[in-house]
């Protein structure tokens, strides 16, 4: 029997992440992927003509990313698996669009490491490239405080539904864009 959850990755999670600001053709990456609630459907969103990038330092959820990606059919999914260190393994200007989903908080990351990281986001997005954060755990005028002092403009803030634990849950999330500067 299908759960609200599988209905939810069906046949919700690409409205939302549509809604999100995701569209076809783009290169995205999404951060701290974990199993891929995301992933899956930015790649169904990209298609052929764009990819994701869905990067982790856990092994077993790029595996998870994987074997979720397989009966799919997608092929424009490139896992990357890191140390967990600030450094994108990615070149200047190469992303349009950044997934921050429930990563950036402190349980992962020190404001310091927090600060290195955005440097790194900023580096590799493309002039005008949309970073969407889903700021679980974290307060929202911190990240947005943060967010701009890496030199990212608040854009807006969406109510949608989202996926958390394996659970549906009513929540926010922040865009932000990078300048043409
Ligand atoms: C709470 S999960 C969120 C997963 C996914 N974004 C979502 O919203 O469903 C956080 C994920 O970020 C990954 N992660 C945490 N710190 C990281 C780092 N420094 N580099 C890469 N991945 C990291 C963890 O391994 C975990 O899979």
């Amino acid at each position: 029997m299908k759960t609200d959850t599988d209905r939810w990755l069906e046949e919700e999670a690409e409205a939302v992440l549509k809604e999100a600001g995701i569209r076809e053709g783009q290169i995205v990456l999404d951060f701290g992927c974990g199993s891929g609630y995301y992933t899956i459907p930015a790649a169904k969103i990209v298609g052929d003509r764009g990819g994701i990038y869905a990067l982790d330092k856990s092994r077993d959820s790029l595996n998870e990313v994987a074997k979720r990606a397989k009966p799919e059919k997608l092929n424009n999914i490139l896992l990357i698996k890191t140390s967990g260190k600030s450094r994108i393994p990615l070149g200047d200007e190469s992303v349009d669009v950044t997934l921050l989903y429930d990563v950036i908080h402190s349980y992962y990351f020190s404001a310091t490491e927090r600060k290195e990281l955005l440097a790194e986001i900023y580096r590799i997005s493309k002039p005008g490239a949309l970073i969407s954060v889903y700021p679980r755990h974290m307060n929202l005028e911190d990240v947005k405080d943060e967010m701009e002092k890496a030199d990212f403009s608040f854009e807006r803030r969406l109510f949608v539904t989202l996926l958390h634990d394996k659970a549906l849950t009513r929540d926010y999330l922040l865009n932000f864009g990078r300048g043409r500067q």
